[in-house]
């Protein structure tokens, strides 16, 4: 923490969230919110809610939510001290001087630097590109057919053959040994010394959403190998959380992206007009990259190259979009290889066809999950069948599923109401709660699990900021310590704190955290989603079924951890296993 909670509490407390919002979005008063359209996705009928009363927002569409602080964070890309002093600021609340704890403002003015460094690389390379050496790099790129306008607007580049130039280059900006070796520019080696990492290579520097320059990919101009260098990840590169391309796509219209597998691609395609046109560094699609595709957009057309390893790689990316909301589409590209290549060959029109063409995610996945079954026998299409309908169960939104069901009723000549009644049965099976299938590996299976404790923990949570009727009904049997450790803890306590004084503020608990993505995890505890249980005793049921779970999960964690030799721990176990026989006969009752 840079400022103390105090001054905190005072910016957030006198810059009301309705006003400031207001300033962004055109809200309109709803009952206790005010609704609006949501600044952080297309959309075209509100599903931002700012509440008044919690002073917090939260949009239903793509989940983008949090206090004042955290709305300037998003909007403007503020830091939470420049969030901080602004809103001080405009409140006219005089801040105190600095209180940068000692490492965090070591670790601020690490990665400032590391931004500076990443930078003045990318202005030297291009440079290069421009520059006499940089001749044959420079027609590799026209060969590729791309024109100065994309050179320029990508920041292309190129590393010379001298091993040391960027170093020494670098090093005449003043910039330390160990500061370059840290943003990944160089390799330090004993007998040799500082060396560059990469040599010889055109450079296509990798920026964040606001266009700072985070890292570098390198390609050889030819048939070497390695085909791509990439700069290491490093304090301020996160290849699970960032995405080629964003920084452009993020300001187009377009309600969804076009999401390829290269860097060529991307380029290519902005090129071709399409610049909502992103993709993933060289590495598979990660939650991380969902739910960071999921601020801008609320569907995907995945791009990926025709052959097979393309096509497993979309089938692994669809359920994780899915995970975080997001539809997937497939574009084909065949006859050719990838995007680049399309469009190369048959041109920006013949490109937008195949986007109109393109096929959902998930009747795709079931052409590709049919190879596997024999279906011409009976046995082989029912098992067929109840697989299908296990992935339909995964579907949360009723109407979403219905389309669904009504699809594949429709492609696999099966009646509604069968496919229904098993995509039912299916659920059931499953379980209410049951997390989102994935690879079947034992960590797999682990980190399953874990999500399904954690989700549970989230509607909890969020059951109790809502209902103080509730909290007093499970106070008794759940505490702070039930919780995992972490966020999800800091806020029980913290909530449980306010509840004590009388003085429930979610607004107020969110202070506590100063980091953009701990800020959108913490609202997201406020808002779960609660299954749309249609009665009032389905709901008791699952909020039941909720608190069970989570005492379960908590005594098991302290059965694994309990010192046999330990009494007190092992009485305080002995506690725990009869609340939770208490909690099984406990009818907590909702308003
Ligand atoms: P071009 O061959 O230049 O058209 O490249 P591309 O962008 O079409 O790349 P490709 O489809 O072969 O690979 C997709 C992405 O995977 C690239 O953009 C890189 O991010 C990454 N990649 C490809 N080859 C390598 C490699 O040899 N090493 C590493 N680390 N990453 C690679
Ligand atoms: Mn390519």
């Amino acid at each position: 923490m840079y400022y103390s909670d105090e001054v905190i509490e005072e910016v957030r407390s006198r810059n009301d969230i309705v006003d400031v919002i207001s300033g962004y979005v055109k809200l309109q008063k709803k009952g206790s919110s005010y609704f609006g359209l949501c600044p952080f996705h297309n959309e075209k009928s509100p599903s931002f809610s700012v509440s008044q009363q919690k002073q917090m927002y939260y949009c239903f569409g793509c989940g983008a939510g949090g206090n004042v602080f955290t709305f300037l964070m998003e909007y403007e890309n503020y830091s939470f001290v420049e969030a901080l002093r602004y809103l001080a600021d405009r409140a006219g609340v005089e801040l105190p001087e600095q209180e940068y704890s000692k490492e965090a403002k070591a670790r601020a003015d690490t990665k400032a630097i590391l931004l500076e460094i990443n930078k003045a690389a990318a202005q030297y390379f291009y440079a290069q590109l421009k520059g006499s050496q940089g001749a044959q790099a420079l027609s590799y790129l026209k060969n590729r057919e791309l024109g100065d306008d994309t050179i320029k607007a990508f920041g292309l580049g190129y590393a010379n053959k001298y091993s040391n130039d960027l170093y020494k280059y670098l090093r005449s900006k003043g910039y330390q040994d160990e500061m370059i070796a840290k943003a990944g520019l160089i390799t330090v080696d004993e007998r040799q010394g500082a060396y560059d990492k990469f040599w010889n290579r055109v450079m296509f520097p990798i920026m964040d959403a606001n266009s700072r320059v985070i890292g570098f990919g390198g390609r050889v101009m030819g048939d070497g190998k390695p085909k791509y260098l990439n700069s290491p990840e490093t304090m301020i590169f996160d290849k699970s959380r960032n995405l080629y391309g964003l920084n452009r796509a993020r300001s187009t219209k377009k309600p969804y992206f076009l999401l390829c597998e290269g860097y060529m691609d991307v380029i290519s395609l902005h090129q071709a007009g399409f610049a909502n046109a992103v993709a993933s560094l060289g590495t598979a699609l990660t939650p991380g990259h969902a739910s960071l595709i999921k601020r801008y957009v609320q569907e995907v057309y995945l791009t990926y190259d025709s052959d097979e390893a393309g096509t497993k790689a979309a089938l692994r990316a669809i359920p994780i979009l899915r995970d975080v909301g997001i539809t997937a589409r497939i574009i084909r590209m065949e006859p050719y290889k990838d995007p680049d290549e399309f469009i190369k060959n048959l041109g920006a029109e013949a490109f937008e066809e195949r986007i109109g063409k393109a096929r959902n995610g998930f009747m795709f996945s079931l052409e590709i999950l049919e190879k596997n079954y024999d279906m011409h026998s009976p046995e082989g299409k029912t098992d067929f069948m109840k697989e299908v309908a296990r992935r339909l169960a995964q579907f949360d939104e009723e109407i979403e599923r219905g389309n669904y069901i009504e699809a594949v009723a429709g492609a696999y000549h099966v009646g509604f109401e069968d496919l229904r009644k098993l995509v039912g049965r299916m659920a059931i099976q499953t379980g209410l709660a049951k997390p989102v299938e994935r690879p079947k590996s034992t960590q797999g299976k682990k980190k399953e699990k874990e999500d399904g404790i954690l989700k549970s923990q989230k509607i909890l949570l969020t059951w109790l900021t809502s209902d103080e009727a509730v909290f007093r009904q499970i106070e008794k049997y759940i505490t702070p310590a039930d919780f995992s450790e972490g966020i999800y803890r800091t806020v029980a306590q913290l909530l449980y704190e306010q509840y004590e004084k009388h003085d429930v503020n979610p607004a107020r608990i969110m202070n506590h955290f100063t980091d953009e993505e701990e800020h959108r995890e913490v609202a997201s505890l406020f808002h779960t989603k609660i299954k749309e249980l249609t009665t009032a005793k389905e709901q008791e049921k699952a909020l039941q079924e909720t608190v069970i779970r989570i005492k379960n999960h908590s005594i098991e964690e302290a059965t694994k951890m309990l010192d046999p030799t330990d009494i007190k721990g092992l009485q305080q176990l002995m506690n725990a296993k009869r609340e939770l026989q208490d909690l099984q006969k406990l009818h907590i009752s909702i308003n």
